[in-house]
């Protein structure tokens, strides 16, 4: 986990795996190497038995991420235009389709693909000092992180729109209000919030818990068939022992704890 020249990856007693994107000089931009060494951290995620959840946070106080490195932004072609799009989404997309619960603490700046890294996580949690937006026609260019589509998704086409085309930030109170953030606190609580939150997702069953996000990601996917996979992850939680537990539990009266078997 030390080698990593962007991100801090710290896994604690909990099993909770804290990536913090780390290049406060440049408000912890996304370039390129950035990108890579987060689609090598979520695999870590995924592979890893011992990490159970993920936190992903930005470094300092001001920014969560400020957006993809605009200093990378000249040398691109329509080529490498396309490449870096679908790259992008592609690690994002790990991230949402991660079995186990990734939650963004959003402790400043989260602007174009750092809006579109905190949509990519399951939940969000905003300090009370965080800022939203989508800024890219500022620049001549559109989201490519999947931000058209995640916020869009989000928000609702009209509100996502207004964002999209005027480039305009929200605050952590208005991010709430429009339903982009789960919860709003002070940014000194931030990471413990965050933390309790996701441990709170932690004392469920493990699979239940990868089987929900992945329905959820179902829902919202032309290409699946979201019912269909509801009733077949139903059907794979009817045969575990993790639903053996749970209801033994409950009748006992007594938490229940899970194997994620
Ligand atoms: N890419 C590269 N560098 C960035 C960056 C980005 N997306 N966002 C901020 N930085 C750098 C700045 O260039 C500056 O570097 P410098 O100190 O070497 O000059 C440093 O981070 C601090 O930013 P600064 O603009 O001085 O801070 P600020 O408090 O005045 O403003 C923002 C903060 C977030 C409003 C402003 O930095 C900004 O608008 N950033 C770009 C946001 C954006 O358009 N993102 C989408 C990109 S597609």
């Amino acid at each position: 986990m030390t080698d990593y020249a962007n991100l801090l990856l710290d896994l604690d007693a909990d099993g909770i795996l804290t990536v913090t994107v780390n290049r406060p000089a440049a408000l912890n931009a996304l370039n390129q190497a950035t990108i890579e060494e987060l689609a090598r951290a979520v695999q870590y995620a995924i592979g890893t038995p011992a990490v159970r959840g993920v936190l992903l946070t930005g470094a300092g106080p001001k920014a969560f991420v400020a957006g993809a490195d605009i200093s990378e932004f000249s040398a691109l072609t329509e080529t490498t235009g396309h490449t870096l799009s679908t790259r992008g989404q592609h690690v994002f997309s790990r991230f949402e389709s991660c079995s186990k619960p990734v939650i963004a603490a959003v402790n400043g700046f989260a602007l174009g693909a750092g809006c579109e890294l905190a949509m990519a996580c399951h939940l969000r949690v905003a300090a009370e000092n965080a800022r939203f937006g989508q800024p890219e026609v500022n620049l001549g260019i559109i989201p490519g992180y999947g931000g058209t589509q995640r916020l869009t998704h989000l928000i609702g086409k009209g509100r996502a729109l207004e964002l999209l085309l005027t480039a305009d930030m929200v605050n952590a109170a208005e991010a709430h209000r429009l339903g982009l953030v789960n919860h709003v606190v002070a940014p000194d609580q931030l990471i413990e919030f965050s933390k309790t939150l996701l441990k709170k997702i932690l004392t469920k069953g493990p699979l239940a818990v990868g089987y929900v996000i992945d329905a959820a990601n179902a829902a919202l996917d032309p290409a699946r068939r979201g019912y269909e996979v509801e009733a077949t992850h139903f059907a794979a939680c009817c045969v575990t022992e993790d639903f053996v537990e749970g209801p033994a539990a409950f009748l006992a009266k007594r938490p229940a704890v899970f194997q994620g078997k």
